[in-house]
């Protein structure tokens, strides 16, 4: 796992949702990559249950079931997983017998074991960065957590898991998973609920690499937020009436944001782009030899340019399904957007560029999604190779990464030539996305000509070397688009 320390990564998260929703598994994943403690905390509430059940204290006496929490010596041992020790006694492995399953939510919903259980949990938060997973995390023990993910499932999906994990019959994990969603969602003290500045996935057929993606570009877009404003020069005199001038306009703007976040891009196109991506991945893997290296060099949160050399029109939707771990916005051909299905690279989340010209519209585009902290998509040459041997690079690629200062992640696309031709559709072709070494270059706002050529031809080997050596024009000076085109041993396009 990269587990980077990333500037500005939110912690601690806060994941709710009801039973068997995926709360564990996506919180320890989430942990493996950010290096954070996890904290299973419906695993204190079972050995507060186990702890109960073996004195004989019922449910029905909330009294001395509060006295009981008060002394109980339950620690919670947060680390890549949750362990819980009564005293010396680890009872991790004890914590999913029927008899705790079946009378957990009664004793859930008692408040003076709720208050002794959420001071725990709230100390293992400020111990170190944390992952914590329940019902009322992002409600009630850190209703100030920077990021917080409500996941949901159908229930049949729920019990279809419980049951495979448990080796129960998905009839009966049906109906105790039905029962306690009842009780916790119901009970008076801190019932389960979304808090309204959550996330929520439903994760009923996402895999979990999808609502990880979901998480991480949320991760993103608050690491990018919350990143130091760069220093300005002197301030002018009007500077803060201009402020709250622009501050009063974007407050009046918000409800209709709010409306083009409910139903525009902000909302749909993850959505679809996962969709797309994951079903790409299965098509790919269905169709041809499909395969894609150095996935764990993808860089989980702050601006990326992700740059590969340019093959077929399906490379940006085939380089993402390699990538997969977070959204492309790929700068893609105006003329595509003319097509009667120019709707859908827009839904992807693609936008366009007019090549061949200097489209600012586009730069800015282009600038605007690195400043969100997103993944933006180039391909250097600006389109298609006609031979299959990698061109020579535009100088663009490499001004928008100096003028943000993205780090810039090499890719190398092999094999996608084929794709044009059913005959060797049918032969399945070897497909594959290589990643190489992310490299970040330092932020200048007006770089020289110098510092652009450099880095385009940094860009350009940095592709080249993750390609084998039938894409490799032999080049008779720099910059020169390569003479094996002219007859040579072409990989043939
Ligand atoms: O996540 P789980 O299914 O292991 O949780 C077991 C029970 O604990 C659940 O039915 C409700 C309760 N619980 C709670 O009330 N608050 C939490 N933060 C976590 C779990």
């Amino acid at each position: 796992m990269p587990n980077r320390p990333i500037p500005g990564l939110p912690h601690p998260i806060a994941i709710d949702g009801p039973a068997a929703s995926g709360k564990s598994t996506v919180g320890q994943a989430l942990a493996a990559e950010f290096g954070y403690l996890f904290l299973d905390t419906g695993l204190m509430y079972r050995a507060f249950t186990l702890a109960a059940l073996r004195a004989g204290v019922g449910a029905d006496d909330p009294a001395a079931c509060e006295a009981l929490a008060a002394s109980l010596p339950l620690t919670a041992r947060a680390g890549s997983e949750t362990n819980i020790f009564l005293g010396d006694e680890d009872v991790t492995g004890e914590l999913r017998a029927p008899e705790v399953e079946a009378n957990v939510s009664k004793y859930s919903a008692i408040p003076g074991v709720r208050s002794a259980m959420v001071g725990r949990q709230r100390e293992v938060a400020q111990s170190a960065p944390a992952v914590l997973a329940g019902r009322d995390i992002g409600t009630v023990v850190l209703p100030d957590a920077p990021l917080k993910i409500f996941l949901t499932a159908s229930e049949e999906a729920r019990a279809a898991r419980r049951g495979e994990q448990q080796h129960q019959d998905a009839a009966q994990a049906r109906r105790d998973i039905s029962g306690r969603d009842a009780s916790d969602s119901t009970r008076a003290t801190a019932p389960l609920t979304r808090a309204p500045d959550a996330l929520e996935l439903d994760t009923t057929a996402m895999p979990l690499e999808a609502v990880l993606a979901f998480v991480r570009e949320r991760v993103a877009a608050l690491a990018a937020r919350s990143a130091p404003a760069p220093p300005s020069a002197t301030a002018a005199p009007h500077a803060p009436a201009r402020a709250a001038a622009k501050d009063g306009a974007r407050r009046a703007l918000a409800p209709l944001r709010r409306v083009r976040a409910w139903f525009g891009y902000g909302r749909f196109t993850p959505a679809f782009y996962w969709a797309c991506t994951y079903l790409l991945r299965f098509i790919l893997m269905v169709i041809g030899r499909w395969k894609a290296t150095g996935r764990e060099r993808v860089p989980v949160a702050g601006p990326l340019i992700v740059v590969s050399n340019h093959l077929n029109n399906a490379d940006p939707p085939i380089v993402g399904a390699g990538i997969a771990r977070r959204r492309i916005r790929w700068m893609a051909k105006a003329e595509l957007y003319k097509y009667p299905f120019g709707a859908i690279p827009r839904l992807w989340g693609a936008f366009p560029v007019r090549r061949f010209d200097a489209d600012i519209r586009a730069m800015l585009q282009a600038e605007r999604i690195l400043k969100n902290g997103e993944v933006l998509g180039m391909f250097p040459e600006g389109h298609r190779s006609r031979t299959g041997y990698v061109g020579k690079p535009h100088p663009g690629t490499a001004l928008i990464a100096l003028r943000s200062g993205a780090t810039v992640l090499p890719c190398a696309i092999v094999g996608t030539e084929q794709l044009g031709n059913l005959w060797n559709l049918l032969k399945k072709p070897r497909i594959s996305v290589v990643i190489g070494e992310p490299f970040t270059v330092e932020k200048v706002r007006k770089p020289s000509e110098q510092q652009v050529s450099d880095l385009t031809e940094r860009i350009f080997e940095a592709i080249t070397a993750l390609l084998p050596a039938k894409y490799l024009p032999t080049y008779t000076e720099p910059g020169k688009e390569g003479n094996a085109a002219d007859g040579g041993d072409s990989p043939g396009v």
